[in-house]
């Protein structure tokens, strides 16, 4: 069985949704790690007996010095994928230190809307098209080559609301699924 570590920064309703798709039938989710100690996942996590690691970066002095410690923990786990669900961190390159292919999973059709409010920006464009993308993680912020994207038509009378709630939905069957195709070497 292959392990994953999944990093997130907020609600966490994709690791909810990983916790529920894929573990532990598909694969081991051996720990979930968020740099806030506020974040909603935590719950989430620990009601479904995932051991979480709170690594705060409000108490490290650089980015690196956070980088080294989120390294280190997600090495004591040996995982075979690292994925990113809402993990909102810059990364320096100490965290490239890391071995292990790391995912993450971005909402809007890369290479459009990198960075910061990429659902309100995509919603605003005139583009035709919302969704999202998983892509490797590379030092340069959402530019690693994507792996796979799902899209949608912006209908005539959307709202911010049913945008957001339709690039969530392609989320969570977009990640699940990258997840286990990775796993079984098919990507
Ligand atoms: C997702 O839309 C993800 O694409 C973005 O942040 C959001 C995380 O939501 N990077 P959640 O914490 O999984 O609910």
């Amino acid at each position: 069985m292959k392990n994953i570590i999944i990093l997130f920064s907020g609600e966490g309703s994709n690791l909810l949704n990983l916790i529920r798709q894929l573990h532990p039938s598909e694969c081991h989710i051996a720990a979930a790690i968020t740099n806030r100690p506020s974040a909603g996942g935590i719950e989430k996590a620990k009601a479904h007996k995932i051991p979480v690691h709170v690594i705060d970066h409000t108490l490290y002095e650089s980015r690196e010095a956070f980088d080294e410690q989120l390294v280190q923990t997600i090495n004591s786990h040996q995982p075979d994928l690292v994925v990113m669900a809402g993990f909102m961190r810059i990364l320096s390159p100490t965290f490239f230190t890391l071995q292990t292919p790391s995912i993450n999973i971005h909402p809007s059709i890369l290479p459009l809307f990198k960075g910061a409010k990429a659902i309100e920006k995509s919603f605003q464009s005139d583009e035709e098209l919302g969704g999202a993308s998983i892509h490797w993680v590379t030092e340069e912020l959402d530019s690693g080559s994507v792996i796979t994207q799902r899209s949608f038509n912006k209908s005539i009378d959307e709202t911010l609301e049913s945008f957001t709630e339709k690039i969530h939905t392609i989320e969570h069957s977009l990640l699940p699924e990258t997840i286990i195709e990775i796993l079984n070497g098919q990507k």
